[in-house]
């Protein structure tokens, strides 16, 4: 059973199929690798995150080498092989709000939570991540916690984000 959510992991895989083959892709390679990214997106959405098996599972689904999948997965920052927490926080790391001193911030939310950027804590109630400018540098610096958008976050606020999400 994926810890992730309560459905269980052949139904998980048995929704992942289906979307793939609901794709009705041809034979033809390029076709496959274009539909990676949409795979692997919906996939993350199942699962929670990319696991080795889900990667093999869709490298051979879409009969594409493991190595394109893994590859695909390391360079898209939005997808991840770690199980991520119930609660995504992500800090900005934009121009805008590592000038108005991001940096801090993250220092800070990684100080309350005891882990570093990049980490689960380990009740998997917070992970910890940075994203690229989200469009809203007049807010900087910014946080996104489950899509809700905190603006001109301070590192005092840190502790008082988290504590919502508890
Ligand atoms: S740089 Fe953070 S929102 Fe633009």
């Amino acid at each position: 059973m994926n810890p992730q959510t309560a459905e269980p992991e052949t139904a998980q895989f048995a929704r992942l199929a289906e979307f793939i083959d609901g794709l009705g892709l041809g034979h033809e390679p390029d076709e496959r690798q274009a539909a990676l990214i949409e795979v692997l997106h919906e996939a993350q959405e199942i699962f929670g995150y990319l696991p080795e098996d889900v990667q093999e599972f869709v490298a051979e689904k879409l009969r594409l080498p493991l190595g394109r999948v893994f590859g695909v997965i390391s360079f898209y920052h939005y997808f991840t092989a770690e199980p991520r927490g119930k609660h995504q926080i992500n800090c900005c790391l934009g121009t805008a709000c590592f000038v108005r001193g991001a940096e801090k911030i993250i220092e800070q939310f990684e100080d309350t939570l005891g882990i570093k950027m990049g980490e689960v804590t380990p009740d998997k109630n917070f992970s910890l991540g940075t994203l690229r400018c989200v469009g809203a540098c007049s807010l900087a610096p910014v946080v996104i916690v489950d899509g809700k958008t905190y603006g001109r976050v301070t590192p005092e606020q840190a502790a008082e984000i988290i504590a919502e999400y508890n």
